[in-house]
């Protein structure tokens, strides 16, 4: 289907029917934050279940029986997802996690006035766009990739992209003002180095961890363990779990696009990084 009837546009970006109304994304105007609330924010296929999960496990100090027994969208919500209003999350005790996919100038106001801690998470925004190329090319609710030239394209111009630009969005994020708010992380160190990682982000959180369970996180966060665990995903209920799995955990590795783009894709896509990130340092090449 094409993009005019599966999104539609807010505010100069595209949403997806499926997750999101025009009205969710209004809803999301007046909620009202805690100082203590976390969030996770990611441009999409930039590594978000992995940080949901590194994040739920830190909360619960690696206690597996807390942080693994609710889904995903129930544990660590979508601010701007549909369901919202259905989660009470007004009732809920705090430290609440909320992920976003949301540019950092679409956040509500109440995250600018109450500045919870956030985690930026950034990944070769040719790996993203290779994950996503395939990711929306097996989920019907995306409008259909074409080939991968043509997808290199659209990802690079951006304005016909779930959730805009890559470059809007990471710019907008890096160039927040008041920097003790967030952490940004790499997904090319936490593929590197994810213990350090995982204990960089649980001392932004302000959890003081063992180093053993630090290690036992990250041991369970591994692309190969996550890969076994059956993601609960009641958006998606008509999936088998397998299907599912190979969804969300595709390959996990750096530098996939070099499997598929040419030379001269990556020269042309260098290029166009380098010209729009001019006035940000872009360190992935
Ligand atoms: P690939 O498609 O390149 O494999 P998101 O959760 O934002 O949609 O990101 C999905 C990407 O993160 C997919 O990339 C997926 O495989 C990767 N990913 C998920 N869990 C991971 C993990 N534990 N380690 C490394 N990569 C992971």
């Amino acid at each position: 289907m094409a993009e005019a009837d599966l999104y539609f546009e807010y505010k100069g970006i595209y949403f997806t029917h499926f997750y999101h109304t025009p009205e969710s994304l209004k809803y999301l105007e007046e909620l009202s934050f805690r100082p203590d609330d976390i969030f996770i924010a990611t441009y999409p296929k930039s590594g978000t279940t992995w940080s949901q999960e590194i994040v739920s496990q830190i909360m619960s100090g690696g206690d597996s029986s807390t942080a693994e027994t609710l889904p995903y969208q129930d544990r660590t919500p979508w601010i701007e997802a549909t369901q919202l209003a259905d989660l009470h999350f007004e009732d809920r005790p705090s430290p609440r996690i909320f992920t976003t996919h949301l540019p950092y100038n679409m956040m509500p106001p109440s995250f600018y006035k109450v500045k919870p801690k956030a985690i930026y998470v950034m990944r070769n925004p040719k790996d993203v766009m290779i994950s996503a190329f395939h990711y929306f090319g097996k989920r019907p609710i995306y409008a259909d990739p074409g080939t991968l030239t043509e997808f290199l394209h659209k990802f690079l111009d951006g304005s016909k992209m779930p959730y805009g630009s890559w470059f809007d969005h990471v710019k907008s994020w890096l160039n927040a003002e008041d920097k003790e708010q967030f952490l940004y992380l790499n997904y090319e160190d936490m593929v590197q180095n994810l213990e350090n990682s995982v204990a960089r982000t649980a001392q932004f959180l302000d959890k003081s961890l063992d180093t053993e369970v630090i290690e036992k996180i990250a041991e369970k966060c591994l692309f190969k363990n996550m890969r076994n665990k059956v993601p609960d995903d009641s958006t998606n209920p008509i999936k088998s779990d397998d299907e599912r799995l190979s969804e969300l955990f595709r390959k996990g590795i750096v530098g996939d696009w070099k499997n598929h783009l040419s030379v001269e894709e990556a020269k042309y896509f260098d290029a166009v990084c380098k010209e729009k990130m001019r006035d940000v340092k872009c360190k992935w090449d």
